[in-house]
């Protein structure tokens, strides 16, 4: 989950590396550093220590560093504490590595080349480094194929050799590594954002190819050493979207960019007034036949899921689970050739979500994977992949790729009813005419965020949240819980308000705000009637609700959010949104860093 860059050419690496460290901080956080190597060869310098990127800067600059090819690394801490020895890179003999990812044998690794006492960290990466230099005689992909066959765990790796100067040579397995040619060198990294300053035009190296950068360009072998063909791709985000254009933090910019981002993700896959999916070959055979669905997903991809079930279920009446991706192999799942599958992942790199997809191919299943980030290895480990177009998602709590994985949803689901002959032309047009108000609906709604604002200054000092609704609403509130505990660090729970008083209701007193959303027509009285329970126990209640009715009942709410009205099945997106804006406006009035919450990281590529 760290992030890693490699850059070589004529300019001064160092910089490049630290900007490029910058946009990648927030696959992790807690240490950094980079070595940089010299043009007449010689050992690496290497700079590294415990703490942010901008410390490793000051550093830098007291250090006076300068080169033209270095490898750099961001550390989200698996093996081995934080501290200035685990920060990468490691060197070891004529070997300097970075590392991402992790290696299960380290510990044989460590007896079979009695490399006990010899090393300097109590990372599995510096093990690598020494396996790297046993094997090492001058002939750096003859060194980098015998040890890569040793390593059993995930990788991603870029090696400096000191007697080959001015070239980097990477490798990777699961863990993601691209590559791309610059005007004057070559630069490589765990993620396209540090790359798009520099060009639009990259690729995804390949597991188990070796690639080396050289200030010529880029050359790549497979494991075999016979000359391996690149397959580029474009990034088709504009560069504006890796910046934070003029707002403090990335989840801001993020939420507020969703109504464009839908529209992205949304109009390219309408023809005739209907969704398309064409373009990414699945065929309404695959959508008519089958007679399960299964969605595989974590954290609030997996919360996108929950929604897409209820939409089908309700729209096409066949069952679907959402699995924990992380517990889908653990619990015997029973899956064939006639489940689909669907993965949802914003980086598309979820290790826990991509072994569970490639269980259920092996079992037969067909798999669509709803990924934003091109050629991840969840996209390229599916059958289909749909991307949502959110372009980078930088602040670690997932917004804009939420609603558009929700988007995706909807077009899916509308598509496997026309598929299935279940809609007349006119029940067609309606949903999809409500789908496309959705952009202006978030509009209306993100205009009102001063307002938002307010309501969460009241959560600002509760040390517990309830936020509590009913079918759809409970979905929508376990991804709003999701989003509060993890940048502002207040404990929230959501609950479906009918089980709260089968226990949880214990916990309710006049120190515990509870949100609750009520967007539903057919389980409004029924939630109202939960509101007042809550209410009744002294709880303050923030009631965001569809539309503009005056209620009936006496004042059931300390604050309230009138929500855009929409269709029951579309009031998902604009709740969202509000939702989003509690989280930040409360982590952002408490003065924590919203975009990069402690202990988390953006991409999770540890099981
Ligand atoms: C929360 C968040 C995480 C991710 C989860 C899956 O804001 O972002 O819960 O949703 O780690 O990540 P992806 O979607 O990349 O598979």
């Amino acid at each position: 989950m760290c992030g890693i860059i490699g850059y070589t050419g004529t300019k001064e690496a160092s910089g490049i590396m630290l900007d490029a460290l910058e946009l990648l901080e927030y696959r992790g956080y807690d240490s950094a550093g980079i070595a940089l190597s010299d043009e007449n060869g010689g050992p690496a310098r290497i700079i590294k220590r415990a703490g942010r990127v901008k410390d490793l800067r000051l550093l830098c600059e007291e250090k006076n560093v300068s080169g033209h090819c270095g490898i750099g690394h961001t550390r989200w801490a698996t093996h081995g504490g934080v501290s200035d020895e685990n920060a990468h890179p490691h060197g070891y003999g004529k070997i300097t590595i970075i590392h991402n990812g992790i290696i299960e044998n380290y510990r044989q690794l460590i007896e079979k080349y009695e490399l006990d006492g010899k090393l300097k960290s109590q990372t599995d990466s510096e093990v690598v480094a020494a396996v790297l230099s046993h094997f090492y005689q001058g002939d750096p992909y003859s060194a980098i194929r015998k040890t890569v066959l040793k390593l059993k765990g995930t990788f991603a790796l870029a090696i400096m050799f000191e007697d080959i100067p001015g070239k980097i040579y990477a490798v990777r397995n699961v863990s993601p590594i691209v590559a791309a040619n610059t005007e004057d060198g070559a630069i490589l990294s765990s993620d396209v954002a540090a790359i798009v300053p520099f060009t639009t035009q990259y690729f995804v190296v390949p597991e188990l190819n070796v690639v080396c950068l050289s200030r010529e360009g880029i050359e790549m072998y497979d494991l075999s050493g016979d000359k391996a063909r690149i397959d580029w791709l474009t990034v088709d985000w504009d560069i504006s979207r890796s910046d934070k254009g003029g707002y403090p933090f990335y989840m801001e910019k993020e939420i507020m960019e969703q109504p464009d981002v839908i529209n992205d993700t949304v109009l390219p896959r309408i023809k005739d007034g209907k969704p398309d999916f064409t373009a990414e070959g699945i065929k309404d055979e695959m959508l008519a036949s089958c007679e399960r669905i299964c969605v595989i997903a974590c954290g609030t991809a997996m919360h996108a899921g929950l929604v897409g079930k209820s939409l089908i279920q309700s729209m096409i009446g066949i069952h679907v689970d959402v699995v924990m991706a992380s517990e889908f192999m653990y619990n015997d799942p029973v899956v064939n050739d006639k489940t689909l599958v669907i993965a949802i992942s914003q980086s598309g790199e979820t290790i826990d979500t991509l072994e569970a997809l490639k269980f259920a191919r092996k079992c037969g299943s067909p798999s669509i994977s709803i990924v934003n980030v091109k050629g991840a290895s969840i996209a390229r480990a599916s059958e289909h992949v749909i991307y949502t177009c959110a372009g980078p998602e930088i602040a670690v709590a997932s917004t804009k790729a939420y609603t558009t994985q929700l988007a995706v949803l909807y077009l899916l689901t509308a598509r496997m009813a026309i598929a299935r002959g279940l809609w007349s032309e006119d029940q067609t047009k309606k949903y999809m005419d409500e789908l496309l108000r959705v952009p202006d609906v978030m509009k209306e709604v993100l205009s009102q965020k001063e307002e938002i604002h307010h309501i969460a200054d009241t959560i600002l000092n509760a040390k517990d949240v309830f936020m509590i609704g009913r079918g759809l609403d409970y979905s929508i509130l376990l991804e709003g819980s999701l989003k509060l505990k993890e940048v502002s660090y207040i404990h929230s729970e959501a609950y479906a308000s009918g089980e709260l008083k089968h226990g949880t209701i214990a916990l309710i007193t006049s120190e515990t705000p509870v949100i609750a959303v009520v967007t539903q027509d057919k389980l409004k009285s029924k939630e109202l009637s939960n509101i007042k329970e809550v209410q009744s126990r002294g709880a303050k209640v923030i009631l965001l609700i569809k539309g503009d009715e005056v209620l009936e009942q006496e004042k059931i709410w300390s604050r309230i959010f009138r929500l855009p009205v929409m269709e029951d099945e579309f009031m998902v997106m604009p709740a969202s949104v509000v939702l989003q804006l509690i989280a930040y406006y409360v982590s952002l009035d408490k003065g924590l860093d919203v975009d990069k919450p402690r202990n988390l990281a953006k991409v999770v590529t540890v099981e």
